[in-house]
C-alpha cells in the first residue's frame, strides 16, 4: 500500500517568500515535493475564501506565508493578514474546519531554509492528521444539495 502524500497549497507573497521558496530551489535545499505555491503581490490580497476553495477542491493542509511585520512591500498588508487570520481562525473553529491544516508563517527572500522546514513540517503534520476527507465530502455533498 503506498504511503499518504497529502496535497499542500501555499498562498505565498512575490517579494519576500516567493523568492525565499525560489532561494530554496537555487540553494539546492531538498524539501517535500507536494506543495504547490500559489503566487500573491501581498498577503494582504488573500481572501480567505480561497483557503475554503482549496480544501473544496482537494487541499488536505495550506500555507500561507508572506514578508515578515515591517518588511510588507506594500506597508501593512501582512498586518491586515494577520488580522484577518485572526478573525478566520475563530469562524474555522465555528464552522468545524480544522486549523491545524492551515499554516500562517513569515518568510523573507533570504529564509530559503526556514521555506524548506516549513513546508517539510507541514507535510509530516498533514501526514498525521490523514486526508481531509471529511470536509471533501462534506463540500461535495453542499455542492450536489
Ligand atoms: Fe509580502 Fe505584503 S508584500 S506580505
Amino acid at each position: 500500500m503506498s504511503e499518504f502524500e497529502p496535497k499542500i497549497v501555499a498562498f505565498v507573497c512575490n517579494w519576500c517568500t516567493y523568492a525565499g521558496a525560489d532561494l530554496t530551489g537555487t540553494s539546492r535545499i531538498k524539501y517535500s515535493a507536494n506543495v504547490r505555491i500559489v503566487r500573491f503581490p501581498c498577503t494582504g490580497r488573500i481572501d480567505y475564501m480561497l483557503l475554503t476553495k482549496a480544501f473544496a477542491s482537494g487541499a488536505d493542509g495550506i500555507i500561507v506565508s508572506g514578508c515578515h511585520p515591517n518588511d510588507c512591500h506594500y506597508t501593512s498588508g501582512n498586518f491586515y493578514a494577520r488580522r484577518r487570520w485572526m478573525v478566520f481562525k475563530k469562524i474555522c473553529d465555528f464552522m468545524g474546519i480544522d486549523t491545524r491544516r492551515i499554516v500562517f508563517s513569515w518568510v523573507s527572500a533570504a529564509e530559503g531554509g526556514k521555506w524548506a522546514e516549513i513546508v517539510n513540517s507541514t507535510n509530516e503534520e498533514i501526514k498525521k492528521l490523514g486526508p481531509y476527507e471529511s470536509y471533501h465530502k462534506l463540500s461535495t455533498q453542499d455542492i450536489l444539495a
